[in-house]
């Protein structure tokens, strides 16, 4: 098995904070499959969630098995999933009792997880969505220190977070700190500014997702086609190499193992900090 951990962003909670991260959403009856050629490549980091609607969380268990009986050792992955409350959920494939209070729901789901994904820990376990009744918000959460404290999850995190005040709230208020926020990278949040210049203050690892789904405007730009050139790279990875370069921990789903070799390479340059600059003056 080759690669390696690629790049180290920095610490937070202990926890080694991958630079790029192997998303599995919409791969279904795939996921083993595409899990295990992502970890051969040199993918350390998998994301995942209990939310069978999108994600096959027993497929990513199944690579992950393989590899650890083909050598690798279980603590060489970053493996994190999420905890979907109900509106997030097909009515027909919760995987918790519905009618549970909100703490059980978190625990039924994360037991799920840990047998799914055939591990006794995992390195982060993300909020989905925040609640919006806050005493429903308050015990979830809760819910999910309780299982850091059991040492079921190394970190906690929150998805879908879009509102900086919130995100500052539940920082001011928890216990146990977010240390990974996930969410859409795209122009109608303008890039989440406010909520990336918080997380690099208090070193909160952010993850992007839809970063080249949602941007094909940039992608095209002039300024990332010219580093592409410059570079002899896509412009994909001119995105992501400007993204990582910038504290961000891009997702990447792409089923292709061309786009996987593609993705894992945008550690091998280095854009200067005036492409840098060029690049954040378009975002
Ligand atoms: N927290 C949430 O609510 C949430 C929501 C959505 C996604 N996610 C996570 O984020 C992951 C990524 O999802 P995403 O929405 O960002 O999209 P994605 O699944 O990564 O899709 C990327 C698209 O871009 C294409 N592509 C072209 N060049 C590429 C390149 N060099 N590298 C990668 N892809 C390339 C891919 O096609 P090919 O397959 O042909 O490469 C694919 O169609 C998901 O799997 C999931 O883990 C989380």
């Amino acid at each position: 098995m080759q690669g390696q951990m690629a790049d180290s962003a920095f610490v937070s909670a202990s926890v080694r904070s991958p630079g790029i991260i192997y998303g599995t959403a919409w791969k279904q009856m795939r996921t083993e499959e595409l899990v295990r050629t992502a970890i051969e490549q040199g993918f350390r980091a998998i994301d995942t969630a209990c939310q069978p609607r999108h994600y096959h969380e027993p497929g990513v268990g199944a690579a992950v098995a393989a590899c650890v009986r083909d050598g690798m050792s279980r603590p060489e992955l970053y493996l994190q999933t999420k905890f979907t409350p109900l509106p997030g959920h097909d009515p027909q494939r919760v995987p918790y009792d519905p009618a549970a209070p909100p703490a059980q729901q978190v625990a039924q789901s994360f037991a799920t997880s840990l047998r799914n994904l055939q591990t006794d820990y995992v390195d982060c376990l993300i909020l989905h969505s925040a609640l919006p009744d806050q005493d429903q918000m308050i015990q979830v959460w809760e819910a999910m220190e309780q299982i850091f404290h059991a040492g079921g999850a190394r970190q906690l995190g929150i998805s879908n977070c879009s509102d900086a005040a919130s995100l500052q709230s539940l920082y001011r208020t928890a216990e146990v700190k977010p240390a990974v926020v996930q969410n859409r990278f795209y122009a109608q949040t303008g890039y989440d500014h406010e909520i990336r210049e918080f997380c690099r203050q208090q070193a909160i690892s952010y993850q992007s997702f839809w970063t080249l789904t949602a941007n094909p405007r940039l992608l095209a730009h002039g300024v990332v086609t010219t580093l592409a050139a410059k570079y002899a790279r896509s412009a994909a990875q001119i995105l992501f190499r400007y993204l990582t370069q910038n504290d961000v921990v891009p997702l990447t789903g792409t089923t292709s193992v061309a786009h996987m070799r593609e993705d894992l390479a945008i550690f091998e340059f280095q854009l200067t900090a005036a492409e840098l600059e060029a690049v954040g003056s378009v975002l």
